[in-house]
């Protein structure tokens, strides 16, 4: 058991958010289905980089963390947290050799754009890989845009459903909440984890949003409650 180590968390519907660093809290979850992330991958892109990654509160300052990609333990860490894992940004982190890879094509070639005209996700089980070309400006993904790599929700979607529509799924790197949403539309239950308040308020509203679209139907909307941990 640790001593001093706190973090809190939200229960909205059938999602649990937790606030605090997932070298922390992966130590206190059960095993899931399936991590579906998008860790740092320390190229600095949390200084907004490139003109499209910009965002209005950039005025706020780079929060930093995107100054170097996890540890070789955390990612050991992540990827023993469940049966699967889709980790995008696979070819910065040190994983074994895997022939099932998703390859995100923006849809940005030849258009002048100043970010990569892909993105890779490394997958943990045996597959082929797959391609899904889906540009999110044509798209007005980020019209709103809370994050500086905020990913489109079709694009983890995609993941999820590659992954086999596991039952439950943990994103400890959840920024925006974007998994949390995905998750939403396709049913699942959904564990995510972000170190920075600001972004885990973001999540939580994206969520309740996306949660409250879903309750639409139902008689009853799912309340947020605060609740704290110590180990
Ligand atoms: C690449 S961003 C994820 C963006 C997300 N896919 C979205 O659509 O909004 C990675 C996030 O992981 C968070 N993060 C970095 N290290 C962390 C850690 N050790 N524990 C929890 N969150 C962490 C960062 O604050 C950042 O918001």
């Amino acid at each position: 058991m640790g001593v001093g180590v706190t973090f809190t968390f939200q229960q909205i519907g059938p999602a649990t958010l937790y606030l605090g660093d997932c070298a922390e809290v992966l130590r206190a979850l059960p095993r899931v289905d399936a991590v579906v992330c998008d860790p740092p991958y320390g190229i600095g892109a949390s200084a907004g980089v490139g003109k499209y990654g910009r965002l209005k509160v950039e005025a706020e300052g780079d929060l930093g963390w995107d100054t170097a990609a996890p540890s070789v333990d955390l990612m050991s860490a992540v990827l023993a947290a469940a049966d699967r894992a889709v980790i995008f940004g696979g070819n910065y982190f040190d994983l074994p050799p895997s022939r099932n890879f998703l390859i995100w094509d923006k849809g940005a070639g030849f258009k002048g754009r100043d970010f990569a005209e892909c993105e890779f996700a490394w997958c943990s089980w045996d597959a082929n890989a797959r391609v899904l070309t889906y540009d999110p400006l044509a798209r007005g993904d980020y019209k709103g845009k809370q994050h500086p790599t905020q990913k489109p929700v079709t694009v983890m979607e995609w993941c999820i459903r590659h992954a086999g529509m596991p039952e439950t799924i943990l994103d400890p790197f959840m920024g925006s909440g974007t998994t949390r949403v995905a998750a939403v539309r396709l049913g699942r239950k959904f564990i995510g984890i972000e170190r920075e308040p600001k972004y885990f308020e973001i999540a939580c509203r994206r969520i309740e949003d996306a949660q409250r679209q879903e309750s639409l139907f139902e008689p009853e909307a799912p309340k947020a409650e605060q609740m704290g941990f110590a180990l």
